[in-house]
């Protein structure tokens, strides 16, 4: 398929020979296409003109792009003006660039694109003309990052309105259950728990937040500290640098959190604010917002992202592969809008994020160890009825894909554990809530960050260990009463906190 384009470089001056740029421009233009295209495809100057300062010229190609072949000829022709007649190149700039690309599925609806250029599609392909490409644009590749994204976005339209992948692996016994209630509903009535100060939050008294610690000591001690896990601990803020690399801030802009700082921390720049505050005792929003920044980092949405970010650039031992670390300083923080439902959806959320990496292998059979943990915690601590399956992973779900990695297979992707919830009707046919995951990511993001192991292939995967989730989840199943609580996880729990009176 043909690409074209059609550039106009600006010299630093209009005494230029046309006979020298008649001499050079095919040369140049022959040598870097050849060189970038091989034996993969062919490419061509079209025709070139010059008009005092302005030399434009037309290349087309197959089998490759023209634009980073385009920054080598201006690059040379910079060189040779310079040496043979005292000119310079000023700048480029791809005046229009034509590209061609095959789309499957073709998309039904209108495909939007937010830089100047013209799309239409036919027969399986796509043609997209960008318009005033800077060279920035060109040495940062947009144009195949915009072809990229029309794929994916006409991909996307396919997947709208399509479920969410879910295939069931294992199932645990049915059980008796204790409880019967909403776990929510159950602990504000008898003011456990009280909803939080801002949207979607929760404050736990003494009692629920025994039992959240009493979880994590739980996952720490039998599924983490066995396996050989190591603690670490990031910082609370995401950067935008890192969600760009995860693909997170493309996917997922509408479900964070943002930070912006004061632009001041000047007293006096703050002065009209604080009258406004004394004389009104409320938030003047508007004062407020002439005096904070532009969000310039998220809070945390998941772990993961900035415990890749830690290794980045790194080369990690052979000896110390697979390197298994865990997270649990960081607070998750989603905007959830519509989706909140007492303490299992919530804006604010705790969890223990295991990150592995290592050979496929290694990761495989990491997987197992850790499934093996987990069941043996939620079988025989925590006795839930729960089920596995694999589902979308998250990390095409967190950039709006469905479906499942590699069916059959089953190497990369994520697995889901899922509680039956009583109170929400018959098992057959309630939704379960999903309590815990467990993914491998294959090279995604060890690319993403640049992280190599020493000699071979470097996977990574994670782990999400939602501690309100697995609350709820036991909570649901067993009620409130310590009496309907399994033994060893009464054990766990060893005394329990007082209850706060409130007269
Ligand atoms: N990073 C994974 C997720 O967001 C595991 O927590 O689901
Ligand atoms: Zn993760």
């Amino acid at each position: 398929m043909e690409n074209e384009l059609r550039a106009e470089i600006t010299l630093s001056s209009p005494d230029v020979p046309a006979a020298l740029i008649d001499e050079l421009l095919p040369k140049l233009a022959g040598d870097a296409l050849g060189k970038a295209l091989g034996t993969r495809g062919e490419g061509r100057l079209i025709r070139h003109e010059l008009h005092g300062d302005k030399l434009t010229l037309e290349i087309a190609s197959t089998g490759g792009r023209p634009h980073q072949p385009l920054l080598s000829v201006v690059r040379k022709l910079g060189e040779e003006l310079g040496r043979r007649a005292k000119v310079g190149v000023r700048s480029v700039t791809v005046l229009r660039y034509r590209l061609t690309f095959a789309v499957e599925p073709m998309p039904t609806k209108p495909v939007p694109l937010a830089i100047p250029h013209h799309l239409s599609f036919a027969d399986g392909r796509a043609t997209l003309e960008l318009l005033d490409l800077p060279e920035e644009a060109l040495r940062d590749n947009w144009p195949d990052r915009a072809a990229t994204l029309v794929e994916e976005k006409a991909r996307r339209q396919s997947y709208a309105g399509k479920e969410q992948a879910w295939e069931l692996i294992e199932q645990s016994p049915k059980r008796e259950h204790a409880g019967r209630d909403d776990p929510t509903e159950a602990m504000l009535k008898r003011n456990w728990v009280r909803s939080g100060p801002t949207k979607g939050k929760w404050f736990l008294g003494p009692l629920p937040a025994h039992l959240l610690r009493t979880m994590e000591r739980i996952a720490r001690e039998e599924v983490l500290a066995p396996l050989g896990f190591l603690e670490v601990m990031q910082p609370h803020h995401d950067s935008f640098d890192i969600l760009v690399k995860t693909g997170h801030l493309e996917g997922l802009p509408g479900e964070f959190y943002y930070v912006t700082e004061p632009k001041s921390r000047d007293p006096a720049d703050w002065e009209r604010f604080t009258d406004l505050v004394a004389i009104t005792r409320k938030v003047p929003h508007d004062e407020l917002a002439k005096l904070v920044s532009p969000p310039s980092a998220v809070a945390c949405y998941a772990q993961c992202p900035t415990i890749y970010w830690w290794l980045s650039g790194r080369t990690l031992a052979v000896d110390d592969l697979p390197l298994k670390v865990y997270d649990r300083a960081a607070i998750s923080n989603r905007y959830e809008s519509g989706g909140r439902h007492g303490l299992e959806r919530v804006d604010e959320f705790h969890r223990i994020e295991p990150v592995y990496l290592g050979t496929p292998e290694q990761l495989v059979a990491l997987r197992e160890a850790l499934l093996a943990r987990y069941r043996h915690v939620f079988e025989t601590i925590l006795e839930l009825e729960w089920r596995t399956a694999w589902v979308t992973p998250f990390y095409l779900q967190q950039s709006g894909g469905v479906g499942l990695e590699e069916p059959g297979q089953r190497i990369r992707g994520t697995i889901d554990f899922e509680a039956y919830l009583p109170y929400r009707g018959p098992r057959e046919t309630a939704e379960w809530l999903e309590f815990q995951n467990l993914s491998i990511v294959g090279e995604k993001y060890t690319r993403a960050f640049t992280i190599r192991a020493q000699k071979g292939e470097l996977w990574s995967g994670c782990s999400g260990i939602g501690l309100e989730r697995w609350l709820t989840a036991f909570l649901a199943q067993k009620g409130l009463n310590a009496d309907d609580w399994p033994d060893r996880f009464r054990k766990y729990v060893g005394e329990l906190p007082k209850d706060v009176k409130f007269l």
